[in-house]
């Protein structure tokens, strides 16, 4: 399975999301593959570098954009979840990685430059749906609300997001240093100790995963 965490934004959140849910996968089981395909940051990259060796394996893979289709499908075959790390893309990139997932996460900050630019993601989102509708191949997309706080901004925001033709994701992510921290020590919130991130991220990943299967 190929899961993309994407935005046409910088700064949302999509590696942070990336990394969080393989460490999610792997310890539920499954062999995982991170695809970074930021090449100029390699953040992805660098926080492998820091995973202790002791905790679940993650397979970590540096692609060019330009060559992510033919090595992402083979990854595929050998990993049982692929998540490709997207970088803050132009559209056409965007497409590209979207064209190649069965899933599409989308975290996205509680703005309304966030709801602007989200707007021309959707007509990258569609186009990516309707190329891979030509071989009978589904894309599911969901929006995570991250470094939500539940004010009245935060509401309006997610109020908005149910307009859109996607699905928007009951669980949110709180701004917590948590994340900030383990991402440094290589490691996943569920592996580190702040006890209400643990908790937002476990149920994050179980409604993501009951919203695949
Ligand atoms: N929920 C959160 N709480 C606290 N800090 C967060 C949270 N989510 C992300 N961050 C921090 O915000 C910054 C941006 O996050 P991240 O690098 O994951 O975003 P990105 O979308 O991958 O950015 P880019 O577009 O540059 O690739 C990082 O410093 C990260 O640690
Ligand atoms: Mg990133």
């Amino acid at each position: 399975m190929i899961i993309s965490i994407t935005n046409l934004k910088g700064g949302v959140g999509k590696s942070t999301l990336t990394q969080n849910l393989a460490v999610c996968f792997a310890h539920a089981g499954y062999r995982v593959c991170v695809v970074d395909t930021d090449i100029q940051a390699q953040v992805s990259t660098k926080w492998m570098g820091e995973r202790p060796d002791e905790l679940p394996k993650i397979a970590i893979s540096t692609i060019r954009p330009e060559e992510l289709a033919k090595n992402v499908l083979a990854l595929n075959k050998k990993y049982d979840v692929v998540l490709l790390d997207g970088t803050p893309a132009l559209f056409e990139l965007s497409t590209r990685t979207l064209a190649l997932s069965d899933v599409a996460i989308i975290p996205m900050i509680p703005s309304i430059a966030d709801i602007w630019v989200f707007e021309n993601y959707l007509r990258a989102y569609e186009e990516a749906k309707a190329q891979r509708a030509n071989f009978n191949a589904g894309l599911s997309g969901f929006v995570l609300l991250n470094q939500y706080a539940g004010n009245n901004l935060d509401k309006e925001v997610k109020a908005a997001m149910q307009g859109f033709d996607i699905n928007v994701l009951n669980s949110r992510i709180a701004n917590r240093v948590a994340y900030r921290e383990a991402m440094t020590l290589g490691k996943g919130v569920i592996e580190y100790k702040d006890k209400k991130a643990k908790e937002e991220m476990t149920q994050l990943f179980n409604e993501i995963i009951e919203g695949i299967h």
